[in-house]
């Protein structure tokens, strides 16, 4: 074969595919395996012979002579190709882990047609899966890369320009021609010499009593090494965040757990010993649901806690009293389901050692996709026994929430301790779904008043939430919180209960609790504004907080930009209701839905470190631990301190990725990074300012000859708050809220019951923007996540196996995206900036459903919103 322009021999096993010759052989780790090898994901496609192939699926033996170049032969960082910089300069670069991929489609394509059409590229990258950008500027930048291949423009010329301010520019990520390059590695392209690979046995059923583990036959078989049980682990074994165990010592709590490790030579190795373990369990009885778990005589999930194992109600007013004074009152149950964040980059540890010393001083390194390293860190160190530790966060393929909870990392970490060797644990998608926390399950009673002017008056939710068996209560919390959403309201009555089950166990998932309880009030909003007879537009607008006015837990509004969001966004409604009642036929009806919500930023009491030192070439280097699984961090980083101490982006350096270089600054989660770590980076930059000026110094030599020092620690600290009050729920609300509100526009075939999504509006208060493709690809990636959460995806423990059977959103089901973005600078962020990463998942599915009602008159309120449901809701209203 010639790879890349270089001949290549090979004698290869009949069963070997291509990916394994690039990546094993070669070490070419740009293309990607994001599936289990079932031709899914797209991540993996290269050019043979000037077709893009799935190199999962192509054997290398059938190779013989042929011609393959994979983004490595296209082009290096210092010498991009035209397509490399076209899919930089057009922002369609996130966590980057597709990206590789799209590129060698782009390239095939475009090799063939010169100038292709939109649907000319939505066929060519049909086999391509993206989670981050909700696929509009990856079409983008594949009529970029056109223009920069037919000559038309320059990368130059589209290039921003490095004068003036470098905020509200987007400035080519400092991470992204890394990954449009292949040069970016992520966790499973590490290659350790003498690693044990791992296999991990894991329950098949969802609850049952470990009677035995038998491993005799397993241990004695072709390269393992040993196999491990939950007793060999010599720390707690424990990870905290969700209270679940590393391995599991006595019992099984879901389809999933975690039973036993084989580690071996290789992969095949020690999944061949895997199946030659013997595990009898006793099976218990199954609770499935939290209504099952309630009942008296429900078997306890855990023997020390309460099935219930979070309540907390919220009350303000007397919203009993309120509903019957109300002249129109509407009642309904709202469910939302069990969901699968799915990044593409499955789940992935590396675990070495370092500075091998004396027996128990040597290192150990766990590098991983964690969010939150410091916190992490030192779970782990408690959970496998070892104190010297460090975490390194490797390129991220995305992780929406779900990496606020680690799994691969414990099972690695306690493998590398008992084994004294170096790991790779790199599971498959199937096992990645099993392990990953998943987004909560809630049932949702609601009842919701107005007055006969159209003012809400009350509102109650009674909320039950699935936490499936392991504790971790920050999504219903969040929910409680932000109960009232956009909305004042003055009379409350609600309790949030989260229940043990043996379902999958949830965790944070983006928006996290807020997407549940923003489905039903926005649904609810709109079933209220149909019997009041009173546009949806219209009501949401008059019952908009005020400054002044108290959210659901007593929360005083200082400011509230909502009003000024929907009047950004009035036209676009009422061009959309006029277009929806001149495209009506008898089978395909159009409609136009709202929904709208209010994202909390920052918890009252948390704080954030980021320290700066200036470098002697007079750039500065940044230590943060601000995790970038995608959203840009790294620009938001640069860009500030380039801002704020007027040198060129360039010399700005970040340290953001190791434990070792930086302090604890909390998750990047909950759209906070940016609001937090920002602000903490601005509070050391004046330091380190001030000290430049008092000696006129602009180096780090000269600084340090004036006596100061060239490193400075800044802190961002929010006010403490009380804690909700424990009868009442009433307490401190977020330091920032992100305001949004969505329209989408849609068409519902009547006899299929499909739905097809045509355009989504997105009007956000988006604080000072920084970097516009960052935040517009936050936003246009999570109406994207949204419509999947809406219409399609659901996760069935031991069902959804692969991005197939998850219903992972397509190319060809893109749709039109429009943002409109009102800049309403924050008072205490950087600049004025805060983050929108997670609002724009929050109105999504209300403004779905709400707009199917208004298609073809139904309420769905049990998501996902599935042809099936929708047909069956059209039959029962014929009756
Ligand atoms: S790894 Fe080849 S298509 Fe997914
Ligand atoms: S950028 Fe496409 S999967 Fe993340």
């Amino acid at each position: 074969m010639t790879i890349n322009g270089l001949i290549h021999q090979f004698v290869v096993d009949p069963e070997r595919v291509l990916l394994d010759i690039l990546r094993e052989d070669l070490g070419l780790t740009s293309a990607k395996q994001g599936c289990d090898r079932k031709g899914q994901c797209g991540a993996c496609t290269v050019i043979v012979n000037d077709k893009a192939v799935l190199s999962c699926l192509t054997r290398a033996a059938a190779l013989d002579g042929a011609r393959v170049i994979t983004v490595e032969g296209l082009g290096t960082p210092e010498n991009p190709h035209l397509i490399q910089h076209a899919f930089v300069l057009a922002g369609a670069i996130q966590c980057g882990y597709c990206t590789p991929g799209m590129i060698m489609a782009t390239k095939a394509l475009l090799d063939a047609n010169p100038e292709p059409g939109t649907e000319e590229i939505k066929k060519a990258l049909q086999r391509n899966l993206c989670r981050c950008t909700g696929y509009k500027t990856i079409i983008e930048a594949v009529k970029l890369s056109g223009r920069f291949i037919r000559g038309e423009i320059t990368p130059d010329e589209v290039r921003p320009k490095k004068t003036g301010s470098v905020l509200g520019v987007s400035h080519p990520r400092p991470s992204a021609m890394p990954k449009a390059c292949g040069s970016a590695q992520f966790t499973a392209d590490i290659r350790l010499q003498g690693a044990l690979e791992l296999a991990v046995l894991r329950s098949g059923v969802p609850h049952a009593r470990i009677v035995s583990i038998d491993a005799s036959e397993a241990e004695k078989m072709p390269g393992v090494a040993g196999v491990m049980k939950a007793s060999d682990i010599k720390g707690t074994n424990l990870l905290k965040i969700d209270a679940a165990e590393i391995l599991c010592k006595d019992k099984v709590h879901c389809v999933g757990d975690p039973i036993t490790i084989v580690a071996a030579e290789t992969l095949a190795q020690a999944e061949a010993a895997l199946s030659a373990i013997k595990v009898d369990l006793e099976m218990l009885p199954v609770l499935d649901n939290p209504t099952a778990a309630l009942a008296n005589d429900a078997v306890r999930i855990h023997a020390d806690l309460p099935n219930v194992c979070y309540e907390q109600p919220v009350i303000k007013g007397n919203a009993e009293e309120a509903l019957r004074n109300s002249a129109a009152v509407v009642e309904a149950r709202f469910n939302t389901q069990i969901n699968h964040a799915a990044p593409l980059e499955q789940e992935a540890t590396v675990v070495y050692w370092e500075d091998e010393g004396e027996e128990g001083d040597a290192k150990l390194v766990v590098v991983g996709r964690s969010i939150n390293i410091h916190a992490h860190l030192g779970m782990l160190q408690e959970a496998v026994g070892w104190e010297n530790m460090s975490y390194i966060e490797a390129y991220s393929g995305g992780q929406f929430g779900i990496k606020a909870h680690i799994a691969s990392e414990g099972i690695a970490a306690a493998a590398a301790v008992h084994f004294k060797r170096p790991i790779r644990y790199i599971p498959s998608l199937a096992e990645s779904m099993l392990m990953t926390t998943k987004c909560m399950a809630f049932q949702m009673d609601v009842k919701l008043g107005a007055d006969a002017e159209g003012n809400l008056t009350a509102y109650c939710n009674d909320i039950l939430a699935d936490k499936g068996p392991y504790y971790f209560d920050a999504g219903i919390v969040r929910a409680l919180m932000t109960l009232s959403g956009s909305y004042h309201i003055p009379n409350i009555n609600a309790r949030g209960r989260m229940v043990c089950t043996n379902n999958p166990f949830a965790g944070a998932v983006r928006g996290n609790g807020q997407p549940q309880v923003g489905f039903a009030l926005e649904c609810a909003i709109d079933m209220l504004a149909d019997k009041l007879g009173i546009d949806p537009f219209e009501f949401r607008f008059q019952n908009s907080l005020r400054p002044g006015q108290g959210t659901a837990i007593g929360w005083i509004a200082k400011e509230w930009p909502f009003p000024e969001v929907m009047r950004a966004l009035r036209p676009h409604y009422e061009r959309a209701v006029q277009e929806a009642k001149l495209h009506q036929s008898d089978r395909v009806k159009r409609g136009v839905g709202l929904g709208a919500g209010a994202h909390g930023v920052g918890k009252t009491g948390e704080g954030a470190t980021a320290a700066v030192e200036l470098d002697a070439d007079g750039g500065i280097t940044v230590y943060a631990a601000a995790a970038d699984p995608g959203e840009g961090n790294d620009s938001m980083l640069s860009q500030l301190t380039a801002e704020y101490m007027n040198i060129p982006l360039e010399k700005v350096r970040l340290r953001t990725r190791d434990t070792g270089d930086t302090a604890a600054s909390g998750p990047a989660a909950g759209s906070r990074i940016t609001y937090m770590i920002g602000g903490a980076l601005i509070n050391a930059l004046e330091q380190l300012k001030a000290a430049m000026w008092k000696v006129g110094a602009k180096t780090s030599e000269k600084l340090i000859a004036a006596g100061k020092p060239s490193r400075y620690v800044g802190r961002k600290k929010n006010e403490d708050g009380e804690p909700m009050d424990p009868q009442t729920g009433q307490g401190p609300g977020f330091v920032s809220e992100i305001h949004g509100v969505q329209l989408v526009e849609l068409e519902v075939d009547t006899a299929s019951g499909e739905v097809t999504i045509l355009k989504i509006t997105t009007a956000v208060d988006s604080g000072t923007v920084i970097h516009p493709q960052n935040l517009t690809g936050q936003l246009e990636g999570g109406m994207d996540m949204g419509v999947g959460y809406a219409l399609r995806e659901m996760y069935v423990a031991g069902k959804t196996r692969d991005w197939v059977t998850f219903k992972f959103p397509r190319i060809q089901q893109s749709f039109e995206m429009e943002t409109i973005l009102v800049q309403t600078p924050r008072a205490k962020g950087p600049f004025g900036a805060t983050g929108v990463g997670e609002m724009c998942m929050v109105p999504t599915a209300p403004a779905v459903t709400n707009a199917i009602r208004n298609a073809v008159g139904v309420w769905i309120c049990d998501l996902p919103a599935t042809p099936d449901k929708i047909r069956a809701a059209l039959a029962a209203r014929k009756k």
